[in-house]
């Protein structure tokens, strides 16, 4: 795999100006730390899992059932569960007037910036709509990662896009007429804050995919003041809601482009509690002209999801999407073509998937194309394609 540059190193400031809570910085910033975040040596060895289970066949005879036992044993303990009693992330638990976001060290990350900015927010929802059991405790859950900007104390933006699951969430609220519940986890177990930037489909619980990367069930707790549950080990719980009929200007924002993403209004969130460990330390990052931090999440995703797009589609080859293009901008895919016309049906496929339906520019090669080797992808694309009928 190609990965320009080093990522520089994960920074820890201890002796902030203002606030008395150090900042872990570019935590994630390198293929290496990717890796341990994940624990794994390479991301690939994720694939190689996801693989494992995709090829899983149900046992035909006792033997085979007797042999898969040990499997569906390690599977038993992936889903997330609730634990009672103490949890790290509520040793200090502050509502009513001792909630002020100003005494964490929210940074402001770019000059014109429309203000501080919670970068590495791990935002839980909740559906209306129960899953599996009638039961309001079995409503189904997302983990999506949306910046969130700092208001005043106790009141910040909610920056999820309209396209995004959180939004999904939002929406059925917002036809019920009622208020929504939000709980935001900042420093989680990495496993678990890659997890809410992990494009998964709609309805797949993002903290099952954690326990299965993590091999071990992510452990939640109650939250105080709201119907929610949060990771017991976080640094700092933010709980509270969004009115489906409030919003506010949020941004600008110097994004991952590398430009401005201009004003736009948004839910605004409320604070009802502020739960953290004795000493938290806060997570954050900062996004701008790639290559940055989110890069290496963003490699690892290609990696990751790679062998759920060949599922779908055996064609598939390999997949490239450079840091250049911020990810879904461009993606680079070499293909076994077999058929007239098999490039643009490929092509469809991704402009109909989800978060690769943003894709700009899908570039399609042929299979013994290097699709990391942008020298050898340009040249095979630039000389063999048609622009006349746009399909090779
Ligand atoms: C550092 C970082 C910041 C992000 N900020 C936002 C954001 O403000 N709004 C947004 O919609 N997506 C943002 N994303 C992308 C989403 O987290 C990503 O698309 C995720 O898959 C969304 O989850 P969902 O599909 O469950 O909604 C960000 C990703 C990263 C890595």
């Amino acid at each position: 795999m190609h990965i320009p540059g080093g990522g520089g190193k994960a920074i820890l400031f201890e002796n902030i100006d203002g606030s008395d809570i150090p900042v872990l910085i570019n935590a994630f910033g390198s293929k290496r730390r990717m890796a341990m975040a994940l624990g794994v040596e390479d991301a690939e060895e994720i694939a190689g899992d996801i693989q494992e289970l995709i090829e899983i066949k149900p046992p035909a005879n006792l033997l085979e059932k007797i042999k898969f036992l040990p499997k569906l044993f390690e599977i038993s303990h992936y889903p997330p569960k609730i634990i009672t009693g103490s949890a790290p992330c509520q040793e200090v638990v502050l509502t009513g007037d001792d909630i002020d976001l100003f005494k964490f060290p929210i940074l402001k990350c770019w000059p014109l910036d429309g203000g501080r900015f919670i970068t590495l927010p791990v935002v839980f929802t909740k559906s209306l709509k129960a899953c599996g059991e009638q039961s309001e405790s079995n409503r189904k859950r997302n983990v999506g990662m949306y910046r969130m900007q700092v208001y005043d104390k106790k009141t910040t933006g909610m920056h999820w896009h309209i396209h995004k699951d959180g939004a999904a969430h939002y929406d059925e609220y917002r036809k019920a007429g009622k208020r929504m519940e939000i709980a935001v986890a900042i420093g989680t177990d990495p496993v678990v804050t890659y997890s809410a930037t992990a494009p998964l489909p709609y309805g797949v619980d993002e903290l099952l995919f954690a326990g299965m990367i993590r091999k071990k069930g992510v452990e939640l707790v109650k939250c105080k003041t709201i119907d929610m549950e949060a990771p017991a080990t976080a640094e700092i719980v933010l709980e509270g809601y969004v009115e489906t009929d409030e919003f506010r200007e949020e941004g600008p924002f110097g994004d991952h482009t590398g430009y401005y993403s201009l004003k736009g209004d948004y839910p605004v969130f409320h604070i009802t509690a502020i739960t953290h460990r004795k000493n938290p330390i806060y997570f954050t990052t900062i996004v701008g002209k790639p290559p940055m931090e989110d890069c290496y999440m963003g490699k690892a995703t290609e990696r990751i999801f790679l062998p759920m797009l060949k599922a779908l589609n055996p064609e598939i080859v390999d997949i490239d999407l450079p840091w250049e293009g911020v990810f879904h901008n461009c993606v680079i895919v070499s293909m076994r073509k077999r058929y007239p016309m098999h490039a643009k049906k490929l092509m469809d496929f991704f402009w109909g998937s989800g978060q690769m339906s943003f894709s700009k520019m899908i570039l399609l090669v042929d299979e013994e194309i290097n699709v990391h080797d942008y020298r050898e992808a340009a040249l095979n694309l630039l000389n063999n394609v048609d622009i006349e009928s746009g399909v090779r």
